[in-house]
């Protein structure tokens, strides 16, 4: 057996294809490994969103060389920097020996065994066209000791939001035909999965045969699944069915990462976001009285071009009066073929000084909601599903409530089982507490999870 080492950079897409990528080369006898020192090939599943997230792959690339160097291992590059730099990327780092598109994982093999057999390197980033395109099919097997996996529903985005390079890296939207998604997620059951995450890039405009809302109740009804998230969602395509699928089906969770991006008209124009805040305003207050426990949560740009100190306060009013139980933000970072990259010069950049400014000032405000809102749940007792041995301190457990915030817990119970906590303490990012019960346990026995691969969030 030869050992393959994946680091993930990114969103939950690249997460999910760090999967994929495992199963593909399973087939020519590669098994994970969790450490790049003892691998035989490396593989960076990189993101390029903002310009620090390239950079943190340029860095980590720096400390694989070595690996390179002593132990021979192959160094592939993969996920959007690949498909936005292509053969550059073998110009720039003279290591690489191949570079792969989001669209080319099920071609890894065969990519693999040129660069052995010719001693060649290769760059495959050809797009599949979207009508021949098949999503791949996941193994349960790899998703063994784990309560809780993502399912992709569809790949790409046709938006063209002018601060995003995502449309560039992952071209058209392609829907997963509705039935694969139901087929994943009651094949993820027979290994003890229990909750389920759907993803893609923009899932509201969903067109797998049903539409996203119905997607959503038909897979809570997938014997085995108990509890359904999904993310991200444009707001520009947020149905009322949707809504109403909050209202009705209580194993959809409390949560809803909604990206409002900026509190200004006039930016959100520029952004080409195609809302206005009274109308996202009006979502949010359909969601919440649907389903008043939610949970909403979002992301933010500061500095965009010729944002204004006015611009900025209406984001900030914005998020203040939202109460989001949290937000992240992120400072503009121009991206190569964007829009906004591309008329920086005529909208105004904003100084770095005062990009960091506004954004230190969001994160203070928005700690302060963070810990108000998961304070209000101290003393009380929440449902948690078990997803293992707690970060921090190995000799307690750890999940996640239906609002999606993360529960450390004195208790014993299995990973999988369905639980309740009694919460003792909150703090920003998480709550602290005693489990009181154990309410049900998976229908499959899930062995502790195995070491998961690194992921860096870029
Ligand atoms: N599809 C999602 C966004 C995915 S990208 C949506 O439409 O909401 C995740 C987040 O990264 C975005 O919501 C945005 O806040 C941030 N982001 C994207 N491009 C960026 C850029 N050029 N500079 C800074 N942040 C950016
Ligand atoms: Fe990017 Fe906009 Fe598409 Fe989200 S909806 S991935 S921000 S272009
Ligand atoms: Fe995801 Fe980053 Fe690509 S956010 S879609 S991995 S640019």
């Amino acid at each position: 057996m030869k050992r393959v080492f994946i680091h993930t950079f990114g969103c939950q897409m690249n997460v999910n294809d760090t999967l994929r990528m495992s199963e593909a080369l399973s087939s020519m006898q590669y098994s994970p490994t969790p450490t790049a020192e003892n691998a035989d090939l490396i593989i960076l599943n990189t993101c390029s969103i903002r310009e620090k997230a390239e950079d943190k792959m340029l860095s980590a690339l720096g400390r694989y060389r070595q690996v390179k160097l002593q132990r021979g291992a192959l160094i592939g590059v993969g996920g959007c920097v690949a498909q936005q730099e292509k053969n550059r990327i073998l110009e720039r780092v003279p290591y690489v020996d191949f570079v792969f598109g989001p669209d080319a994982i099920q071609k890894l093999p065969e990519i693999i065994g040129r660069v052995e057999a010719d001693r060649v390197r290769v760059v495959e980033t050809a797009w599949v066209d979207s009508e021949s395109y098949v999503f791949p099919r996941a193994d349960p097997n790899t998703s063994r000791g784990k309560a809780t996996e993502f399912i992709t529903v569809m790949k790409g985005c046709d938006n063209v939001c002018s601060f995003c390079v995502v449309p560039h890296t992952r071209g058209r939207e392609v829907s997963r035909p509705f039935t694969e998604v139901l087929q994943e997620a009651a094949s993820l059951t027979t290994v003890g999965v229990r909750e389920v995450t759907l993803v893609g890039q923009n899932v509201n405009s969903y067109a797998g045969g049903i539409s996203f809302a119905q997607l959503l109740l038909r897979t809570a009804q997938v014997p085995g699944i108990e509890r359904v998230r999904f993310t991200t969602s444009h707001p520009q395509d947020l149905s009322d069915e949707l809504i109403e699928a909050f209202r009705i089906e209580p194993k959809i969770m409390s949560h809803f990462h909604l990206p409002v991006q900026s509190g200004s008209n006039q930016v959100l124009e520029r952004m080409r976001r195609h809302y206005t805040i009274a109308q996202y305003l009006g979502q949010l207050e359909k969601l919440r009285a649907a389903r008043p426990d939610i949970a909403v949560t979002t992301d933010i740009i500061v500095g965009f071009p010729g944002e204004t100190d006015d611009d900025f306060e209406k984001t900030y009013q914005l998020a203040e009066q939202v109460r989001y139980a949290g937000q992240f933000s992120f400072i503009y970072s121009p991206r190569p073929k964007t829009g906004a990259a591309m008329r920086e010069e005529e909208w105004g950049s904003v100084a770095h000084d005062v990009k960091i400014a506004r954004l230190e000032r969001l994160n203070a405000m928005q700690k302060k909601i963070s810990v108000e809102f998961n304070a209000k749940f101290v003393g009380a007792t929440v449902e948690v599903l078990v997803e293992g041995s707690s970060k921090t301190d190995a000799t307690r457990r750890f999940g996640r409530t239906s609002q999606n915030t993360t529960v450390n817990f004195d208790g014993d119970a299995p990973i999988g089982a369905l639980v309740k906590v009694q919460i003792q303490s909150a703090s920003a990012a998480s709550m602290s507490g005693k489990q009181l019960s154990v309410d049900s346990l998976p229908a499959v026995m899930i062995p502790e999870a195995m070491v998961a691969p690194e992921v860096c969030v870029a």
